[in-house]
């Protein structure tokens, strides 16, 4: 099958194209390598991506939809795993902009690449456990009501799902939403916690800990996240009369305390950290946990990696890549 993934220089993206290429698809990828974080971890990200057979790499902004509809015309592709986006919290909150071009922007021209694209058969695309905002009822529930984003990344991917079911209603085109929680691993992001705890640490600093370390996330390995993605896109919704149009949570199936993920750090990095406890930030939530029923139910999603396993294989990859020992 060839398949279409955005953000392919991204962590989640890149690990998707990996996985993809293992089974034998051609992926085309896409990503403006935008410098968001450091770009040189896109770049090695994608030059794994790149010696590999049955990769071909566009470097496209999709919030400029005049430069990249004309730039794929005569690529094709029959399902889409569209990641590429402004991803993090806190960052909303300086650079709105950024969120509004290829969170929303970026989304119509993937929707508007896929509908015209012949014999297109599903899109799966990433929304974010953000949605929830403020909802203190645990776990979240696809069927729990959203509409009291709490940031502007939340809102942008509101958006994107409302977006995405209108063209599964206009054009019957399939489409399966995901909202990740936390996401963590190998190749992971810099201007997450996990990163930043680590880097901090091995460097003897101190290390921020938000709302005086009273949050809960539902840390999820990537291994986990990718077998979800490959599982959603190779089972498109049927168009059984309602638009053919999914949305599920994509978690772990534990939450763990922000204390607890940070004591795993300190015993994979055989190290104590100094910890500055500060107040909750604008825009960032409390807890996080995921109602995984209905992916369970539909996929046979079931998470495998707790943060006992995941955290120390994240901190062997780090010291590689940094070349520590
Ligand atoms: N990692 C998580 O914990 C998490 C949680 C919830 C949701 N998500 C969502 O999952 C998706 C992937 O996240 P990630 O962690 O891999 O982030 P990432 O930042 O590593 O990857 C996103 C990639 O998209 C690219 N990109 C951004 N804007 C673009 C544009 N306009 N045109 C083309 N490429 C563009 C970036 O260069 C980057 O390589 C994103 O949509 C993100 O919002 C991630």
């Amino acid at each position: 099958m060839q398949v279409l993934v955005t953000g392919v220089a991204g962590f989640i993206g890149s690990h998707v194209a990996h996985a993809l290429l293992d089974r034998g698809d051609t992926v085309v990828g896409v990503d403006d390598l935008n410098d968001y974080y450091d770009v040189r971890l896109k770049q090695a990200r994608l030059a794994r991506l790149e010696a590999r057979p049955g990769f071909a790499f566009h470097r496209l902004d999709l919030g400029d939809p005049d430069a990249v509809i004309p730039a794929l015309r005569g690529v094709q592709f029959t399902r889409a795993v569209h990641l590429a986006a402004q991803a993090g919290v806190r960052y909303s909150l300086t650079n709105p902009f950024a969120y509004v071009r290829a969170n929303l922007m970026g989304h119509v021209t993937v929707l508007e690449l896929c509908r015209h694209m012949p014999g297109f058969e599903h899109l799966v695309y990433a929304s974010s456990s953000s949605v929830y905002g403020g909802n203190t009822h645990m776990p979240f529930a696809v069927t729990d009501r959203v509409d009291q984003p709490v940031s502007l990344y939340a809102a942008t991917k509101k958006a994107d799902e409302l977006m995405s079911h209108t063209y599964a209603h206009l054009y019957r085109m399939p489409v399966t939403g995901l909202r990740f929680f936390t996401v963590y691993g190998p190749w992971g992001r810099p201007d997450m916690a996990m990163w930043l705890f680590t880097e901090a640490i091995l460097a003897g600093q101190p290390i921020r800990v938000f709302n005086h370390g009273k949050m809960r996330r539902d840390f999820t390995f990537i291994d986990d996240i990718v077998r979800g993605v490959i599982a959603a896109l190779d089972h498109p919704p049927a168009d059984d009369g309602a638009p053919p149009a999914r949305v599920y949570n994509i978690g772990n199936n534990r939450s763990e305390e922000l204390l607890h993920m940070i004591a795993v750090l300190e015993g994979a990095l055989g190290r104590t950290a100094e910890k500055i406890m500060e107040p909750m930030q604008p825009g960032d939530v409390e807890a996080t946990a995921a109602d995984l029923t209905s992916i369970h139910r539909d996929l046979g999603y079931q998470p495998t990696t707790p943060i006992e396993v995941g955290i120390p294989r994240f901190v062997a990859w780090y010291k590689a890549y940094h070349g520590l020992t």
